[in-house]
């Protein structure tokens, strides 16, 4: 009985520390929303793409997301500028399946 509660105090803690490293990740689809169309991002996909985050976290994955200064600090170019700016350099780059037409990525 004693062994089986510590097995299961291992599987939780297992379990636990998982769950932590999916959650460093972010999650592995996002929506980001606009009125042109919301924009199924793959987040996860995009990672496997780019494995260095700071590419996209210009400012470190401490503070991941983008919006707390596009469109929310005066001092941040607003999001839709660098947003554009930046999945539109890598996808012209890429080339293939990566979308450069707005309906490619505005999707309503
Ligand atoms: C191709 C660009 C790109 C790459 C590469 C990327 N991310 Fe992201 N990530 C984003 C975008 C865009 C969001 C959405 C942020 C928002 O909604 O403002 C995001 C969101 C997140 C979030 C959730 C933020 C929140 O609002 O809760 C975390 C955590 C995160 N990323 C971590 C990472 C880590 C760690 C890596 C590297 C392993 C990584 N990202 C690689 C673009 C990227
Ligand atoms: C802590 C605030 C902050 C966060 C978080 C942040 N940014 Fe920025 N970002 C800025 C500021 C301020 C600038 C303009 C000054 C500069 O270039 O450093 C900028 C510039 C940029 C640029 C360059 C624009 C250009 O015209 O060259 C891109 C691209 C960009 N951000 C994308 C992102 C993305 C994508 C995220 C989220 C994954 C993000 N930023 C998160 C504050 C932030
Ligand atoms: C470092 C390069 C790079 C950056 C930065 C990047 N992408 Fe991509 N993206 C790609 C590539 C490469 C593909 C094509 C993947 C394939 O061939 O299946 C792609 C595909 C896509 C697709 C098509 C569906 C899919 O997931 O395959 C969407 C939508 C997309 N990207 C949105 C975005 C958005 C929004 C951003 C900015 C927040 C962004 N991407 C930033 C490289 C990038
Ligand atoms: C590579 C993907 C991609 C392509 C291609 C793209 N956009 Fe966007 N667009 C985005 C993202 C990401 C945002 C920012 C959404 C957010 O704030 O989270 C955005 C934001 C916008 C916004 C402001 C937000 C809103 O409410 O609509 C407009 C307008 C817009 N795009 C128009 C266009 C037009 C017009 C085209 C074609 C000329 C285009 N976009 C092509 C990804 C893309």
């Amino acid at each position: 009985m004693k062994k089986m509660l510590v097995l299961m105090v291992v599987a939780a803690l297992v379990a636990g520390s998982a769950f932590v490293a999916l959650a460093d990740n972010g999650p592995a689809e996002i929506s980001l929303s606009a009125k042109m169309g919301n924009i199924a991002f793959t987040h996860e996909k995009h990672q496997g793409i780019e494995a260095d985050c700071t590419v996209c976290h210009h400012n470190g994955v401490e503070e991941p997301n983008c919006h707390s200064c596009h469109g929310g600090n005066a001092d941040a170019p607003a999001a839709k500028k660098v947003f554009h700016k930046l999945c539109k350099d890598c996808h012209k780059e890429a080339g293939g399946n990566a979308p450069v037409k707005c309906k490619g990525c505005h999707v309503k």
